[in-house]
């Protein structure tokens, strides 16, 4: 994507109803158009946690039916309609269809009657303003069960300035996961990131060790 197009993309988020604009005029140069690599190992390894698991903000919903099986049921959401119009038309199809639920709905506001087992955030937390961080590390803890895992992918770790995606680190992630108990018990860097992103991407993955009533 050229980087008059990078601009127009950043411009259409801010405004309102930006990512369902970007949506809608196929502005989304962060799609990679087929499932995030690393998830796919980590599911293919038998390496995620089973049960229900959540994808916030998952676009166009290719990593959630990645992760999709007979014992895992992962709910995809993303506040664009356009994006999921785009899963669903995507996938309506598939058939593991009766594994995987798309949802139009708002992850900050978003109250569902069961918790999860294992929520992934890639491309969400550096896609949220960074005021908003300490918010999506509550409504985290909210929606995982007790014992659930949380695995982010960090990225992009770098310098520039504004966005989004706006620059992440791992002490980012620290500073709003530990005050509601969350503690990395593995962080490495994605060897399976894709090329463009390689090198500034790292693997966290997160389990509660002090739980929010004790705190
Ligand atoms: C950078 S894109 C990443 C999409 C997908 N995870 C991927 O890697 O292709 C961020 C996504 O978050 C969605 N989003 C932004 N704010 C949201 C919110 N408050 N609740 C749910 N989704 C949101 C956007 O519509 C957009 O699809």
């Amino acid at each position: 994507m050229a980087a008059a197009d990078i601009c127009l993309c950043i411009n259409l988020i801010l405004s309102a109803d930006g990512w369902d604009k970007c949506w809608e005029e196929g502005l989304t140069p962060w799609d990679l158009g087929s499932p995030t690599p690393v998830l796919l190992h980590l599911h293919n390894t038998g390496s995620l946690p089973k049960g229900r698991a959540l994808l916030p903000g998952c676009g166009s919903g290719h990593d959630v039916v990645a992760i999709a099986c007979a014992e895992r049921h992962v709910v995809g959401l993303d506040i664009s309609d356009n994006a999921i119009k785009r899963a669903a038309q995507l996938f309506s199809g598939s058939p593991k269809a009766e594994h995987f639920t798309f949802l139009k709905t708002d992850f900050f506001t978003w109250c569902p009657t069961q918790l999860f087992d294992l929520i992934c955030d890639y491309t969400f937390f550096c896609a949220i303003e960074p005021k908003l961080r300490s918010m999506w590390a509550q409504k985290i803890c909210d929606l995982l069960k007790p014992d659930g895992e949380l695995i982010t992918l960090i990225y992009p770790i770098d310098d520039h300035e504004g966005g989004p995606p706006y620059k992440v680190s791992v002490a980012d992630y620290e500073e709003v996961l530990r005050p509601v108990g969350f503690k990395a018990m593995n962080i490495v860097d994605n060897e399976l990131a894709i090329p463009p992103r390689k090198g500034r991407e790292k693997l966290g993955r997160w389990k509660r060790t002090v739980h929010q009533s004790s705190l």
